[in-house]
């Protein structure tokens, strides 16, 4: 069979790693797969395991390790650990970037360092964990790859430049490697989503008071957009009824008004 997913029912037996996933967004991405039947791998730089420990708590399949995407010996020892502890891998989530922890800038401060560590993560690091895991996927017989993108891409955003560009990037990385993973099974889209209010959001008060307010007027379902809100669309694409769909990115902000 050809089906990169191995059970038709919801995500069962299927292997999946979450970059990032060790809090807000991806911590409630990590938690949906695992419900859904996936053995998860939560890859963080930080609190990877006690994450991971909290979902095994529930009585969900999910591990951790420490996992700098920006580093290429780390990447391959994320993917090793994966097939080592469940023989295969079917699923990646680039949901790791830096964002949370930024403060809001105009760009005529920005400098040409702040670029490179926000590209280093958001882009390099999310390119190398598509290319890393490629080879193992093509093992298991395809695969899906979720990137976590952004709304700002399309809409722009005020005082993150670099942040704006390096989620543009994601789109158009999604599209360039759907080109050429498909040859190999391997779908590639990505999540756009809109101002979600995540532990990391929410503990970066410059943040909260700057955008939140434009966000929730700006939006047409006119409340707070929680992680918990886009799980559905990362489990989709990487689940059986997204077979036929690759390169896409689907915009979950609850409505914007452009
Ligand atoms: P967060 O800051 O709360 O969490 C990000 C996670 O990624 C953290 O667990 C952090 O330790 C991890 N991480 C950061 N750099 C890493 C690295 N080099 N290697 C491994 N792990 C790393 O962020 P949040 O809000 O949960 O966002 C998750 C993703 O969603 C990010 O890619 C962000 O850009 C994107 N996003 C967030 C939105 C929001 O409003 N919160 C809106 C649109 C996109």
């Amino acid at each position: 069979s050809t089906a990169p997913v191995p059970s038709a029912r919801g995500l069962g037996g299927a292997v999946a790693i979450v970059t990032g996933g060790a809090g807000g967004i991806g911590l409630a991405i990590a938690g949906h797969l695992a419900r859904e039947g996936a053995h998860v791998v939560i890859a963080d730089r930080s609190a990877a395991q006690a994450s991971a420990a909290q979902l095994a708590g529930e009585g969900l399949s999910v591990s951790g390790i420490d996992v700098d995407v920006a580093s290429e010996r780390d990447v391959q020892a994320m993917v090793a650990h994966a097939e080592a502890s469940h023989g295969r891998l079917d699923i990646l989530v680039n949901n790791a970037g830096i964002y949370s922890s930024l403060t809001p800038k105009p760009f005529s401060e920005l400098t040409a360092a702040e670029w490179r560590q926000v590209f280093d993560v958001n882009v390099i690091g999310l390119f190398l964990c598509c290319q890393r895991a490629a080879p193992a996927m093509r093992r298991a017989g395809g695969g899906r790859i979720v990137n976590i993108s952004s709304g700002v891409a399309f809409k722009g955003n005020p005082l993150m430049a670099h942040y704006v560009a390096s989620k543009g990037a994601v789109i158009s990385l999604t599209r360039a490697l759907a080109t050429e993973m498909g040859q190999d099974n391997i779908l590639v889209n990505s999540v756009a989503p809109g101002f979600t209010l995540s532990d990391g959001v929410l503990n970066n008060a410059t943040l909260v008071d700057g955008v939140k307010g434009p966000s929730l007027k700006g939006r047409v379902l006119g409340r707070a957009m929680y992680p918990d809100d886009l799980v559905g669309a990362v489990a989709f694409f990487a689940g059986s009824g997204a077979g036929f769909i690759t390169g896409q990115t689907l915009v979950v902000d609850g409505g914007a008004y452009y």
